[in-house]
């Protein structure tokens, strides 16, 4: 992992106005993304995880400005692109791609492979007409397909293989950053591993920046830099993978630890489950203070009142919880 920062989130808001109501009659706003801080570092990948619904996506959608930011800054080489409009953002597309949990809504279903692959070679003027069977060639054996899957159909492939196609697709771009969001979620296990172990190889060979969005924390713990909780909307703890999965500090990442099953035998045995109360309340109405607070085990009444500050617990290690401010046993 480099030291530098490749992309800077600072304070980043995203709320959605929708309406309400059988005629629409009522205007509502979900707060699905606030305050949120985190510098993802070059050559990383750092995982978000967290219940359904708590912001993942739209962080990750906000972060390539495919959702117009509602106020906060996402700064990627000094500039900030959360301000840009589409046409100004064309620079900086061919650098951030996304790779989607369903390759078959990112694949045309009337374009072959290599037409598909090809397609963002000649947009972003990467090759000639000339060079790109070529490209796609070698991309496809990047992705560890033969190259005369250029000639077929997005149905005449697996689920993994579909996958990786889009991969392939990305990297076409010659990307920096990849959002990964639930990209191995809908694939049978035995091809999870091979896809994880792909796009790892690929980040070691192009050098390439992931952000990593998933529920699997068996799979976060294996793929993972750094490691980021979310909760409704805002960040609860970020560490990296030994600090979080070693030393949590926030009680909901504690809870979330409880419900994975430990590898080593005497671990397990041992292993204490917290089951959390309650539902998940909803972001058109969060919890007032720490959003955690209706589900906590140890809330406070501060609790309620005050957001908790989001800093620098130990070093690295950030957590929003009164509780750990307070210096309470970890
Ligand atoms: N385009 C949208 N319009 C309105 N609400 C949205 C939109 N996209 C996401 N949301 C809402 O924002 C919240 C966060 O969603 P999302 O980022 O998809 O969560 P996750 O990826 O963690 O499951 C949810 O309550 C979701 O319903
Ligand atoms: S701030 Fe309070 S409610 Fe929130 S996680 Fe910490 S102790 Fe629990
Ligand atoms: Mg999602």
């Amino acid at each position: 992992m480099g030291a530098e920062p490749l992309l800077k989130i600072e304070n980043l808001v995203k709320h959605f106005h929708v309406r309400l109501g059988a005629f629409g009659e009522k205007a509502a706003t979900v707060y699905a993304l606030d305050d949120i801080d985190l510098s993802i570092m070059e050559g990383e990948t750092l995982s978000l995880v967290g219940e359904s619904g708590c912001g993942k996506s739209t962080t990750g959608f906000t972060i390539l400005n495919l959702y117009r930011a509602t106020s906060g800054k996402v700064l990627y080489r000094g500039q900030n692109l959360a301000e840009l409009d589409e046409r100004e953002m064309r620079p900086f597309r061919r650098d951030l791609q996304i790779v989607f949990q369903d390759p078959y809504s990112t694949l045309n279903p009337r374009m072959t492979i290599g037409e598909a692959i090809g397609e963002p070679i000649l947009f972003h003027k990467l090759a000639g007409k000339a060079e790109v069977k070529d490209k796609v060639a070698a991309l496809l054996a990047d992705v560890g397909l033969p190259a005369r899957f250029a000639q077929r159909y997005p149905h005449e492939l697996s689920g993994g293989q579909r996958q990786r196609v889009v991969i392939a697709r990305a990297l076409a771009c010659q990307p920096k950053f990849i959002v990964c969001d639930e990209a191995i979620s809908a694939l049978d296990v035995s091809i999870q591993a091979q896809i994880i172990n792909l796009l790892l190889d690929l980040q070691e060979k192009y050098g390439l920046t992931y952000l990593f969005i998933a529920h699997d924390l068996a799979v976060v713990r294996h793929i993972s830099t750094r490691v980021g909780v979310m909760y409704l909307g805002r960040l609860a703890e970020l560490a990296s993978r030994e600090d979080l999965f070693g030393e949590p500090l926030h009680p909901y990442t504690k809870a979330l630890l409880s419900a994975v099953p430990e590898t080593n035998p005497a671990h397990e045995r041992t292993r204490q489950r917290q089951i959390l109360q309650g539902d998940v309340p909803s972001p058109l109405d969060p919890p007032s203070g720490c959003r955690f607070h209706t589900r906590c085990p140890i809330a406070m009444s501060v609790c309620s009142a005050k957001i908790p500050a989001w800093r620098e617990a130990r070093p690295g290690h950030y957590v929003a919880c009164h509780a750990v401010e307070a210096g309470a046993p970890s």
